[in-house]
């Protein structure tokens, strides 16, 4: 099998396409302005250039759809953009080029955010930010599509993805080491982190199993409490940090406040209500789904995730 992988300059996709590169398997990537994934083949394409994006799939038996925008710095069109219409070109020049099978990685934040027991794959989305109703478009869409065209697609739905070399989590271990976090409430709402090797395993067995029309959440094996992820994190860094913990009510307040100037100032403000969802709400998955049907079974807890995460980040310089 040949694989195509967008956003493998990214986190995951890198990840993806570097473990399938260890496993002697066929891999392109797709990557745009000339950029480099170590020594593997790349070939130039953006997902907003369709005519890029037909001759990349040419090369593909199976496409794997990494690429997407997280929402730093973008406006909600530029993610929509990225997140919807480029999935789409993307799933069109599939077809186009034969492709036999692709895999759709969308989010567990498209759920967005909740009170209550854990989420599993029926729960109705109900997403709240830019990035959170990108994704969940973009996945319903794809499924759309992939049905119209008759091209064969399953969707995977990671949780809160960390691990050695992720840039995307390092902020959070650098704060904690400098000697404090915060909590919006009181640090009881859940988080469903899991380890990028887990991940991947997940990935592994949907591109066995080639599932279509379906959705699986990739989670790691429960969910945690914000103060879990935080204490372990600082366990591990050998810290006391001061947690400062805000009121919900007020907190909100401020982010309204703050949204506003920051408009007018044209900066993006650290307190925006998106993030007070994601400190005050549950992001706990339910992943039987995946565990049944596909024998998904993620092995790193979160105590040695953080351990190998935080072994990295100090043996590369990055903490
Ligand atoms: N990280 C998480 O915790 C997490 C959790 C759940 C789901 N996900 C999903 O998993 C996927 C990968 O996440 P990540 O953390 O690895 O993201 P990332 O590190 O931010 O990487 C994003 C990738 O998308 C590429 N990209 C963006 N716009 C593009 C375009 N127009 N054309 C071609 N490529 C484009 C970027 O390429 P450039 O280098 O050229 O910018 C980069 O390779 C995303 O779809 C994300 O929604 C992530």
């Amino acid at each position: 099998m040949k694989y195509l992988i967008t956003g493998a300059t990214g986190y995951i996709g890198g990840q993806m396409a570097r473990r399938l590169h260890s496993k002697r398997e066929h891999v392109i990537c797709l990557t745009r302005n000339g950029k480099r994934v170590d020594d593997l083949p790349v070939i130039d394409g953006d997902l907003l250039l369709p005519s890029t994006l037909v001759n990349a799939c040419g090369h593909a038996d199976i496409v794997i759809h990494f690429a997407g925008a997280l929402g730093r710095g973008l406006t909600p069109k530029m993610i929509s953009d990225i997140n919807v219409n480029g999935t789409l070109n993307l799933i069109h020049a599939a077809k186009n080029a034969g492709v036999k099978y692709f895999l759709h990685i969308s989010s567990g934040a498209v759920v967005g955010p909740r009170e209550g027991k854990p989420a599993d794959e029926k729960t109705t989305c109900c997403p709240y930010t830019p990035y959170e109703i990108s994704k969940y478009k973009g996945e319903c869409k794809a499924l759309e599509l992939a049905q119209e065209l008759n091209l064969p697609l399953g969707v995977a739905r990671p949780t809160f993805t960390y691990g050695p070399g992720d840039p995307h989590k390092l902020l959070m271990f650098k704060l904690i080491k400098k000697g404090f976090f915060f909590y919006i409430g009181k640090g009881y709402s859940t988080n469903h982190p899991v380890y990028i090797d887990d991940l991947l395993d997940g990935i592994e067995l949907m591109l066995d199993k080639k599932p279509k029309q379906e959705v699986y959440i990739l989670g790691g094996p429960k969910p945690v409490t914000k103060r879990n992820w935080a204490e372990t994190i600082a366990q591990e860094l050998n810290v006391q940090p001061f947690f400062f913990r805000f009121p919900e009510k007020p907190t909100w307040l401020g982010a309204i406040v703050m949204e506003g100037l920051g408009k007018l100032i044209r900066l993006e403000l650290p307190l925006t209500r998106s993030r007070i969802l994601a400190m005050s709400k549950n992001w706990g998955m339910d992943i039987s789904k995946a565990k049944t049907e596909l024998g998904y079974s993620p092995k790193i807890d979160l105590k040695e995730g953080v351990r190998k995460t935080v072994s990295w980040y100090r043996q590369n310089k990055w903490l």
